[in-house]
């Protein structure tokens, strides 16, 4: 399959390197890129080889502490459960699926706003703005500044992907928005001293790590994490749900018939087309992966869109199939990192797409008119037409 312009899809290529040389070192950045599910699976569940501390490797800018410190997506054990554990509640079963009234409420609004339209960007109508509502409630954060989250969400992942802010440069760019949301966060953290509000940051100004006060560093950090991890994650699955399922309308019309398949509908897109293609880990020790010896203090690059084609784990992978029980994809993650706002992503998911076949009786992307983020590292649209069909 190529993508129309004779250039190869990311699948192809992906495969062939899966192939032919499913561990390998890219001498322009030095980073080992890893292709095979059980190679992926390996870097990603053993954290006493594979660090997710990338804190050596990052420009030393007072304005990254926003990103870094209290950041226990970038943690290894024993600190990692430490901080992951001051938040854990928040996203638990019960309480997330509590929020659903509230979520259907939101999308039920952003739908309405474009009603009358039967032209309109699903991004900036609906996948971007649902989940910045959902986590302001979540976090405790007012829902009126979704400006400044946006441009700080995009300096943080998107615009430059995973390994952006390992360049001077780019950090260069991103610092005075890094700044500005840090002052934001510094007025919401006072706000909820001073009168403990709603919501996760409401209850962390008075909680305690290793026997003292959390500290507005990692205030900042703990709430930047949930932010950028929850937002632009949950808007780019959105958008390439929809991408998927317009490739597939035989599964649109089951999915009309019958919505209990909504959430492994939801799976196999998230297989197919995670937003993050790769993540990073460093080898704390030199270590053999995949037939290669990888020296320590390497960056890997741990291709999730590789391991989730992979024919290895997966029978016929480049089937789209919404019934493919067990759908082991690595897409939010394996082991301690493991999503922590998968089953909030996932609830966001069901609602959004449930609501549009119920509005709607055809939606089709413009496929000519959409504009996709160009990191590597992440798979986004940024703006998504659809034309819609009232029922
Ligand atoms: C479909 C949408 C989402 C995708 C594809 C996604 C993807 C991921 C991935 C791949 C990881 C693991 C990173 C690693 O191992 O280095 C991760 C971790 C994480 N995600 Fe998500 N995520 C999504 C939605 C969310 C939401 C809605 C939230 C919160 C509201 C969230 C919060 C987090 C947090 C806090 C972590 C760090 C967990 C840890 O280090 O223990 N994510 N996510």
């Amino acid at each position: 399959m190529t993508t129309g312009t004779g250039v190869p899809s990311l699948t192809d290529l992906l495969r062939t390197k899966r192939e032919s040389e499913p561990v390998s070192l890219d001498p322009a950045t030095g980073l080992w890129h890893v292709y095979r599910y059980a190679d992926v699976l390996r870097a990603l569940t053993a954290p006493a080889l594979f660090s997710s501390d990338v804190g050596s490797f990052v420009p030393p800018r007072q304005e990254l502490a926003t990103v870094l410190v209290g950041n226990f997506v970038r943690m290894d054990p024993p600190s990692h459960a430490t901080y992951r554990s001051l938040v854990g509640h928040a996203f638990a079963p019960k309480v997330v699926a509590s929020l659903g009234p509230r979520i259907e409420a939101c999308a039920d609004r952003l739908l309405d706003a474009v009603a009358d339209q039967e032209r309109f960007d699903f991004v900036a109508a609906v996948a971007n703005p649902l989940p910045l509502l959902v986590l302001g409630e979540v976090l405790g954060l007012p829902t009126d500044q979704g400006d400044l989250l946006n441009r700080y969400s995009n300096a943080v992942v998107f615009d430059d992907g995973i390994a952006g802010f390992l360049d001077e440069d780019v950090v260069s760019v991103a610092a005075p928005v890094l700044t500005e949301m840090r002052n934001h966060l510094l007025e919401q953290i006072d706000r909820h001293r001073s009168a403990p509000g709603t919501g996760l940051l409401g209850e962390l100004v008075t909680a305690e790590v290793d026997g003292r006060p959390v500290t507005d560093d990692e205030l900042i950090g703990l709430t930047t994490l949930i932010l950028t991890a929850g937002h632009v994650t949950t808007t780019a699955s959105l958008g390439n749900a929809l991408l998927c399922l317009d490739q597939h309308p035989d599964v649109v019309a089951e999915l009309r018939a019958d919505p209990s398949l909504l959430p492994g509908a939801f799976e196999e897109t998230l297989r197919v087309r995670p937003p993050f293609t790769w993540g990073t880990r460093i080898a704390l020790e030199d270590v053999r992966l995949g037939g290669q010896d990888i020296p320590a203090g390497s960056m890997l690059a741990v291709w999730l869109a590789s391991a989730n084609h992979d024919e290895a784990k997966f029978t016929a992978p480049d089937v789209f199939d919404i019934r493919r029980t067990p759908n082991p994809h690595l897409s939010l993650g394996k082991g301690i990192h493991f999503c922590l706002g998968a089953g909030l992503a996932r609830l966001e998911a069901r609602i959004v797409l449930k609501q549009l076949l119920d509005r709607y009786g055809e939606i089709d992307v413009v496929a000519g008119d959409v504009e996709h983020y160009a990191a590597d590292s992440v798979q986004a649209a940024k703006s998504l037409p659809l034309r819609v069909t009232r029922k």
